[in-house]
């Protein structure tokens, strides 16, 4: 081989891996819908296969015994436990939120019944709403359910959290008014150059939630019906980003491309998200974003609103968080019912 086809074929190896998406074969496809229509599922093996560490199970305990809302002084939602039971939930959430601080965490251990601490009002709030989306939310979470260790995994703030963002200055004015768009290093939506909080507008309100998000035209000429506009598209773009990205799918895992709209052409587990919606605005309008004014500024965000959740926040990058883990089932007293 004379220099010059080497230097072709060497020039040709890196055209295929750059054109290749930079990811080395084997990749798994998986088809979602019928043949032709794209629906398919594609995923690294390599990736797939990172594990995810589940704590293990603390043995039953029996619910027979003196309540712990007749023993102890201040308990405002666990009172129906036995104190064993009880004993055994503390120690659970102290693996799953603070393994490394432990129970003084969220107590003054002169006074187990003191609500001093911020983090034990926070965590009170956190069992209301960990068995309210157990209990109300079964079109979504099923039986598998929630646990803290579903959002928080060993940390005391869960790594997937976001707090609504100030506009940032233009760069020296040259790329003039941002409009909430095209900030490099959101990781909420995956990096895309769109608007990079699509969440207040969408995650944060139980009122005007889901059929926002809609944004195709359902005639074909405009006709005067809709009232959404390119910026309105945009922001639905950059709330599937964060969709796609945080549950670690492609847009087919939901949708038959051809007809983004269409409910008929779509997989079951778009219903699953419709309801995820829901879901996630409640939880941030309700529990989460009201503690605000519990947190120390430092939790808090540059606007000086609470950390909330979205979808990433459980899912943490799989179609079901923790792989899908049975937790709920060995801590019923967190179900809700
Ligand atoms: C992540 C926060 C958190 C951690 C860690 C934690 N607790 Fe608690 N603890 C709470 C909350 C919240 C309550 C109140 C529950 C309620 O109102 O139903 C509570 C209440 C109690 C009470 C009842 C006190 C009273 O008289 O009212 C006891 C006892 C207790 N915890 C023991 C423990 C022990 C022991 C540990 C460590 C193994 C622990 N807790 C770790 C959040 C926590
Ligand atoms: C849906 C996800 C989710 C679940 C489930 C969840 N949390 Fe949280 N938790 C959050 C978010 C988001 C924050 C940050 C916002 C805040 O501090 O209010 C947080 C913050 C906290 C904090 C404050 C930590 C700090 O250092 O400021 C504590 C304590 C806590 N959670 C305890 C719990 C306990 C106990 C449970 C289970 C009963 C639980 N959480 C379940 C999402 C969750
Ligand atoms: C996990 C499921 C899921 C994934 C993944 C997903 N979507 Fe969606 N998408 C939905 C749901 C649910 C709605 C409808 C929300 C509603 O009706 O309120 C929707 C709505 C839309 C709409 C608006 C349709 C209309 O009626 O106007 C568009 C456009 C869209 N998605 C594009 C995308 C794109 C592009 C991707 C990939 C980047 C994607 N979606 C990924 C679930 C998903
Ligand atoms: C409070 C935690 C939590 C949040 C937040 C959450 N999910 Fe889920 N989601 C779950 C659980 C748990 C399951 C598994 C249910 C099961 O096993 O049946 C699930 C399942 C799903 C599924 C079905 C997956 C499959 O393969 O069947 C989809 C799709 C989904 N979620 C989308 C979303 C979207 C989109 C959002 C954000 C709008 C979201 N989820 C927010 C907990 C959550």
């Amino acid at each position: 081989m004379n220099k010059v086809t080497t230097t072709t074929a060497s020039l040709l190896l890196v055209a295929v891996l750059v054109a290749g998406g930079c990811e080395r074969p084997p990749v798994d496809s998986e088809q979602l819908g019928y043949r032709g229509t794209g629906m398919v599922q594609i995923t690294n093996p390599r990736l797939a296969a990172t594990p995810v560490s589940i704590p293990e199970p603390i043995p039953a305990v029996s619910s027979a015994g003196p309540k712990a809302g007749d023993i102890y002084q201040n308990v405002q939602v666990l009172g129906d436990l036995s104190v064993a039971e009880f004993t055994r939930l503390m120690t659970a959430i102290t693996e799953w939120v603070s393994p490394e601080q432990g129970c003084n965490y969220c107590h003054n251990p002169a006074n187990l019944a003191s609500d001093d601490i911020y983090t034990k009002v926070v965590s009170r709030r956190m069992l209301q709403m960990t068995q309210h989306v157990n209990a109300s939310y079964q079109s979504h979470v099923g039986a598998t359910g929630v646990t803290c260790y579903t959002c928080h995994r060993g940390e005391n703030v869960p790594a997937m959290i976001w707090t609504e963002q100030p506009a940032p200055r233009a760069a020296a004015q040259f790329a003039g008014w941002r409009d909430g768009q095209n900030l490099a290093g959101q990781p909420g939506v995956a990096y895309a150059s769109l608007p990079y909080d699509p969440f207040t507008r969408y995650l944060n309100d139980t009122e005007t939630v889901r059929a926002d998000v809609r944004v195709n035209a359902t005639t074909a000429l405009p006709a005067g019906t809709s009232d959404k506009d390119i910026k309105d598209a945009e922001a639905t773009y950059a709330l599937m980003m964060h969709m796609s990205d945080g549950l670690g799918v492609n847009c087919t895992y939901c949708h038959n491309s051809r007809a983004f709209a269409s409910w008929e052409e779509s997989t079951p587990q778009r219903v699953t998200a419709w309801h995820g919606l829901g879901m996630v605005a409640d939880m941030n309008d309700v529990y989460l974003a009201p503690l605000a004014s519990t947190l120390p500024e430092n939790r808090r965000g540059p606007l000086g609103d609470a950390p909330k959740a979205y979808c990433a926040t459980c899912h943490q990058g799989a179609a079901k968080p923790l792989n899908g883990a049975q937790m709920l089932v060995d801590y019923p007293s967190l179900s809700g019912r």
